[in-house]
């Protein structure tokens, strides 16, 4: 029996091929590569352009090795690349280890690639983990016999903001243009020149734009290419290494996340084939230091006189305890970003400490229909009966619903994408227009405005689009749609096709398996269900639990603002990412208690009475699910003796001092609490679906406008990118895009200013015409510190003016208040 090792499929023998290497048979599937087949008997043949997840190019030549026999009793006069060539039956391959042609034409090899590559290793980023250094001792001369001039360019050059280049040490394996053009599907590097000055450089005309630029830093098997967040910080031999779980997005990515002197000095993609491969984003790669500027809070902080002043931990936590006691009832908001264990503390702080079901996780658009789909169709869900990314690559199609996933998740563009590249896969996506990761993945689409989805995802069940085979992938923006949620499931029910839930945030899934919404218990147990509560009571070992539903997260804001709530627990939410940001502010500022659980002194922190400093992420361990629902560990990467404590700590303490322990204050107990309590096995809520928007309706919206369609990009202006300016600059610029004849009818063109929305609550972008638009609708980004958020109020779905402002400006690149 053989088993392939690109695919883990078990191998049938008649498509086996043997050939011999280094004297020794082997069998491979056909097709295999040389230098393939010989990793598996354990010969390492040098390699630079070589990388497995990246087409064959035959670049850099250091994989020769002899063939006597191409199977056919007639060899190749001359040494030929294993990395291009497959074997064929009766093939005899002989490597350096047996064959002094094929070794002295590696050692060639590599002298001629180190004629003109600079010897600068002491002070090279790559010094120590360079696959060069590697190779010249593994398989080099030991010594050069070029005694010229190496060639040199200007360095480095910027092809990003991020991403510089040391031309000089480039090997020109082409490994970076093609992770580019064939991964990633933004060609904007590539091999310029002829001869001795070949080299990579951008396009003049078009700066190295894309979300996966860090991939070709890694990849690189030199020092050329560099990051400025990581340029000469540290020596790779002096990095402490912890493989964790990306906190970026819900696609789980696994990370290695290197250390120095309790600093994290830089993350790598890790290599983990059934999640991320071995990519990442530029988000979750460089996207880590926000927690480490001066507004860190590592001391309890307590309002006297209007005015946060440091106390002591039992100080502070008195403070909390008596406000908490004297306000009657308290909501709970938790966010996205938490682990399934600080989830589940929250979710059994609220439920036994504070005795209510007022928490809520969704810190963005959120809906009762939302509720019941996240009950009936995420929780209690195990990974082996979900959507994982390998049935992406073998669905016989795939339809997107309200999910953009180059920005909101991009694993799952970099997967659509290579199963679009190697087997044509369909993928259908509802939307106003086809957006640059959408032309990427080949995407076909199917004209939607916001609020059109139920009408929509009807449509495409009627033509006969959809079957068993197909996989429906739905975002979190579907919450903002009524009847979505309950469309896709009918539709998924009907047809017999697959569904996913794709939230935006890393503890998403997790916060909806701990029970952190009004309805929901741990495991999927409904609030309203005794039996549940009864469960569920048992568990933590408590005699009830609260049977009313609770308020949601803008229930919950408008009971702080009229009194209804007399305090708000607060845990990592941030008013601009709330749909009302200026209503989230007013609420924070009305309620009579507030106790802010926080990292950094941020807008809520800032508000509160009591701030309780917790532990960064990198500072503490965990278990993320990802949209798979497959569990990501969060591993501690480094202490200080300084580090607060985690935020199931600081809850136990506050429990305590409330009367009611929590009943685990460590991440390990947590995480034990949680595998005991497992799915609920008895009745579940199934999706109650909201009515949709009547045609009237959408016919009555349009006049006198154009309806907003708008997600937030990977890369904003959101407080976890904060003190990353390098990766920041590398996000896109804000602009409006709208279609063809809505140009004309403006008179606009691509460039100029359009301003959106009424006098006094407008923002002017520069306008992108779209061919792709669909009539009557826009876009525009929703970053939420952009002036469309914060100024106009407008949302998704809603209907903006729209006119064009001829005037010229000087900058416009990021837009402006009218
Ligand atoms: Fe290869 Fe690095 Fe040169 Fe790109 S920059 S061609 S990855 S050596
Ligand atoms: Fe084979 Fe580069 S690794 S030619």
């Amino acid at each position: 029996m053989s088993v392939d090792t690109k695919t883990g499929d078990v191998v049938p023998k008649e498509d086996l091929v043997t050939l011999t290497i280094d004297g020794r048979p082997v069998s491979v599937p056909k097709g295999t590569l040389i230098i393939r087949a010989a990793e598996t008997v354990g010969t390492v043949i040098p390699r630079f352009c070589d990388h497995p997840l990246l087409d064959p190019a035959g670049a850099c030549r250091e994989c020769l090795v002899d063939i006597p026999d191409a199977g056919n009793g007639r060899g190749f006069p001359k040494p030929q690349p294993a990395c291009t060539m497959p074997v064929a039956e009766g093939m005899v391959v002989n490597t350096a280890d047996s064959s002094p042609v094929a070794r002295k034409a590696q050692e060639g090899m590599l002298e001629f690639l180190l004629i003109n590559h600079p010897l600068d290793c002491p002070i090279c980023d790559k010094g120590g983990e360079c696959p060069l250094q590697n190779q010249s001792m593994s398989h080099g001369r030991g010594e050069s016999r070029y005694g010229g001039v190496k060639r040199t360019y200007p360095k480095p050059i910027n092809i990003s903001a991020q991403i510089l280049l040391d031309r000089e040490r480039c090997i020109l394996c082409q490994r970076c243009t093609r992770f580019s053009d064939q991964i990633a599907g933004d060609p904007f590097i590539n091999l310029q020149e002829r001869g001795a000055v070949s080299q990579i450089g951008a396009y003049a005309q078009h700066p190295y734009d894309s979300y996966f630029s860090g991939n070709v830093i890694q990849i690189c098997p030199v020092g050329a290419l560099t990051s400025e967040a990581y340029r000469f910080r540290s020596r790779p031999f002096d990095l402490v290494s912890t493989k964790t779980t990306c906190e970026n997005c819900a696609a789980g990515c696994e990370l290695r996340t290197d250390h120095r002197h309790y600093k994290v000095m830089r993350r790598q993609a890790g290599d983990l084939p059934e999640v991320n491969e071995e990519w990442s984003c530029d988000r979750g790669r460089f996207g880590f230091v926000s927690g480490r500027g001066d507004d860190r809070v590592t001391t309890p902080l307590v309002r006297q006189d209007g005015v946060l002043r440091p106390a002591s931990w039992a100080e502070a936590i008195d403070a909390a305890v008596t406000g908490l006691k004297a306000a009657g009832r308290v909501g709970v908001l938790t966010g996205g970003r938490l682990t399934v264990e600080t989830n589940l503390a929250w979710s059994r702080f609220a439920r036994t400490v504070l005795g209510t079901n007022d928490i809520d996780f969704r810190a963005r658009v959120a809906s009762a229909e939302e509720e019941s789909f996240l009950a009936s169709q995420v929780a209690g869900r195990q990974l082996a009966e979900s959507v994982q990314y390998a049935d992406l690559e073998r669905a016989g199609k795939v339809v997107l619903v309200d999910l953009e996933p180059e920005d909101e998740c991009p694993i799952i563009f970099l997967r659509l994408r290579k199963a679009w590249r190697k087997k044509h896969l369909p993928v259908h996506v509802l939307g106003t227009h086809l957006s640059r990761g959408s032309v990427k993945m080949g995407a076909t689409l199917v004209p939607t405005l916001p609020g059109e989805e139920p009408a929509s995802l009807e449509r495409l069940g009627a033509d006969g689009l959809v079957d068993a085979e197909t996989i429906i992938l739905v975002g979190e923006r579907a919450a903002a749609v009524p009847g979505t949620l309950g469309a896709v499931v009918d539709l998924c029910r009907e047809h017999g096709a697959r569904l996913a839930w794709v939230p935006r945030r890393a503890g998403e899934v997790g916060a909806v398996e701990a029970g952190c919404l009004p309805s929901l218990l741990p495991g999927g147990r409904p609030v309203a269900d005794a039996a549940a509560r009864v469960d569920l009571a048992a568990a933590w070992g408590v005699d009830q639990l609260p049977a009313t539903e609770g308020l949601d997260t803008a229930g919950m804001l408008a009971g702080a603002a009229d009194g209804t709530l007399g305090a708000l627990l607060v845990s990592g939410v941030q008013p601009a990412d709330l749909p009302d940001p200026d209503a989230a502010r007013a609420a924070l500022e009305g309620v009579g208690f507030l106790v802010s659980l926080e990292q950094r002194l941020s807008e809520v922190a800032q508000r509160a009475d009591v701030v309780l400093p917790v532990s960064l992420l990198e500072e503490t361990s965990g278990t993320f699910l990802n949209w798979e629902h497959r569990p990501g560990r969060v591993r501690v990467v480094n202490r200080q003796p300084a580090t607060p404590m985690n935020e199931i700590r600081v809850l136990a303490a506050l429990a305590d001092a409330m009367g009611t322990p929590l009943g685990f204050r460590t991440v390990v107990e947590a995480h034990e609490a949680w595998q005991e309590i497992g799915p609920w096995t008895g009745q579940r809520v199934d999706v109650v679906t909201a009515p949709a928007r009547s045609d009237d309706d959408a016919a009555s919206a349009q006049v006198g406008g154009l309806v907003l369609d708008t997600w937030r990009e990977l890369l904003d202006d959101s407080a976890c990118l904060d003190g990353e300016e390098a990766l920041r600059a590398t996000a896109r610029p804000l602009v409006a895009r709208i279609g063809q004849r809505t140009a004309d009818e403006l008179g606009a063109v691509t460039g100029d200013l359009v301003v959106l929305g009424d006098a006094g609550r407008s923002v002017e972008l520069p306008v992108e015409v779209e061919p792709t638009m669909v009539d009557g609708a826009v876009w525009v980004p929703a970053h939420p510190g952009t002036p469309l958020v914060q100024t106009t109020g407008l949302a998704l779905g809603d209907v903006v003016r729209v006119s064009v402002d001829k005037t010229p400006k000087s900058d416009l690149s990021e837009g402006g208040v009218a």
